[in-house]
């Protein structure tokens, strides 16, 4: 877990950025690969694994909950104890930073005969529950979570499992994989189809891989466009070999990064392209980034590709809402890309960025407003004034900027740094570890080139 001590850091102006470069596995696609392999019969091996704090929170708890995982070499293998076998953990489930593990082992407990404590740090225990807790406590979890004094349901909590659970039909009312994510786990030891109904697509990786597992799972589009994806409970899966991709929001600060800085030109090979999850990309074409696509194929089910990208001055947009969920995670990152820009570039529809590991609008307001760049802060999203490829001014020494325990606040920064006139200092780099190891590394090999 992050060390709780916090440690500043200084981000200098660069030169031009250059080489190839990979950036670390899929966070989401990890997660759900071990979670997957531990509910297999036999054993899964698993290459490309994000080693990030948050993905380590999910092997640790499904250790405790009776699978066998391990590492030789590059390989990660895990022993599955099949649907239905898991453990009672003997103690407390630490999630650390992690919103993924806590939401989708909620589910997976939820119809197991066991119980589970939940705790984290302090931003995941502020993050709402309530969104997994309601369809979790319809197929019959009982789930007693702190109550917060503005009517949140936040960790600590307990989950105690049903078995056999109830099979529901659940309309999603968030957009939100996670909370797709929960159900489906919840539906596989239950009996009978577990229907959800999600009216906005999200990223859709927990479909392709329990497929890819031989779990029965249909996906249908209705007359409103709603998909309604249908899975048959008490699957039996089958432990598979899985190749994770390099992850896109990884790869988005790189991406940024080398656009915004004058004369930069690198590649980054063998990232996730899923349509699910690459709306930044295609907003930054649209902003006019020079971005292309080389070498695209299909790994374990997952489109992949080597991006390429060359420096460009970009110009503002308006960001369609419609897009958001295919880049929930970047819009940090985009409203750095936002302030270089020539022109106005304006968001909205982004109420779920305030339920991050941050409040993602108002931290990202606060710091680009230290670095001078004119913006507005609406409830729903941001509208900035770029520079127009001009440097930012710096906030070398005060303000530092605050990255509230979020790895994405602090790398949009980091990568803000590169543009500004004398640099930046941010409060504390080590929440990066929970989702990009390597990072800083990496940047300075870009820097080097
Ligand atoms: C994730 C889904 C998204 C995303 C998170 C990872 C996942 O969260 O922000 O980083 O792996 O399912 P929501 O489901 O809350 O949108």
């Amino acid at each position: 877990m992050t060390s709780n001590t916090p440690q500043p850091v200084t981000f200098k102006p660069s030169g031009p950025l250059g080489g190839k470069i990979s950036v670390p596995g899929d966070k989401s696609i990890s997660h759900r690969a071990l979670i997957l392999s531990a509910l297999a019969i036999g054993k899964s091996r698993i290459t490309g694994l994000l080693e990030g704090e948050d993905v380590l929170a999910t092997a640790d708890a499904l250790r405790a909950m009776g699978a066998k995982i391990e590492k030789k070499d590059d390989v990660w293998t895990v022993h599955g104890v099949g649907v239905g076998g898991l453990m009672q953990p003997a103690n407390v489930l630490d999630m650390g930073n992690s919103g993924t593990s806590t939401r989708l082992l909620m589910g997976l407990i939820a119809s197991h005969g066991i119980s589970a404590t939940f705790t984290g740090d302090a931003s995941l225990s502020k993050r709402p529950m309530g969104r997994v807790i309601d369809p979790l406590s319809d197929m019959g979890a009982d789930i007693q979570a702190r109550e917060t004094s503005d009517h949140k349901s936040c960790l600590p909590l307990t989950v105690r499992g049903l078995c056999p659970a109830i099979p529901i039909e659940y309309r999603l009312p968030v957009a939100s994989a996670q909370v797709k994510s929960a159900i489906l786990l919840a539906g596989l030891n239950t009996p009978g189809i577990t229907r959800i109904v999600e009216p906005v697509l999200t990223r859709d990786h927990s479909e392709t891989m329990l497929r890819g597992f031989g779990a029965e799972l249909n996906v249908e589009t209705d007359a409103e466009g709603c998909r309604i994806i249908s899975l048959t409970g008490e699957a039996e899966l089958q432990p598979q070999k899985i190749k994770v991709p390099g992850d896109p929001s990884s790869a988005a600060f790189m991406v940024v990064a080398a656009l915004i800085v004058p004369g930069s030109d690198i590649v980054i090979e063998n990232v996730g392209i899923n349509p699910t999850r690459a709306g930044l990309f295609e907003v930054l074409q649209d902003m006019g980034g020079d971005i292309s696509f080389k070498r695209k194929r299909t790994v374990g089910g997952e489109p992949v590709a080597d991006i390429h990208v060359r420096h460009s001055p970009l110009t503002g947009i308006d960001v369609p809402a419609a897009i958001a969920p295919s880049m929930i995670d970047e819009f940090p990152v985009l409203f750095v890309a936002a302030a270089m820009a020539s022109g106005t570039t304006t968001t909205r529809g982004l109420h779920e960025l305030r339920v991050k590991e941050s409040d993602r609008l108002s931290q990202m307001a606060k710091g680009l407003e230290a670095l001078s760049v004119k913006l507005d802060e609406k409830d729903d999203g941001l509208t900035i004034e770029g520079s127009g490829g001009k440097p930012l001014p710096g906030a070398r020494t005060k303000p530092v900027i605050e990255t509230a325990l979020d790895h994405r606040i602090a790398m949009s920064f980091a990568v803000a740094g590169l543009v500004t006139k004398s640099g930046l200092a941010i409060d504390d780099i080590t929440p990066v570890q929970t989702s990009f190891p390597g990072f800083q590394d990496l940047m300075q090999t870009l820097a080097s080139k």
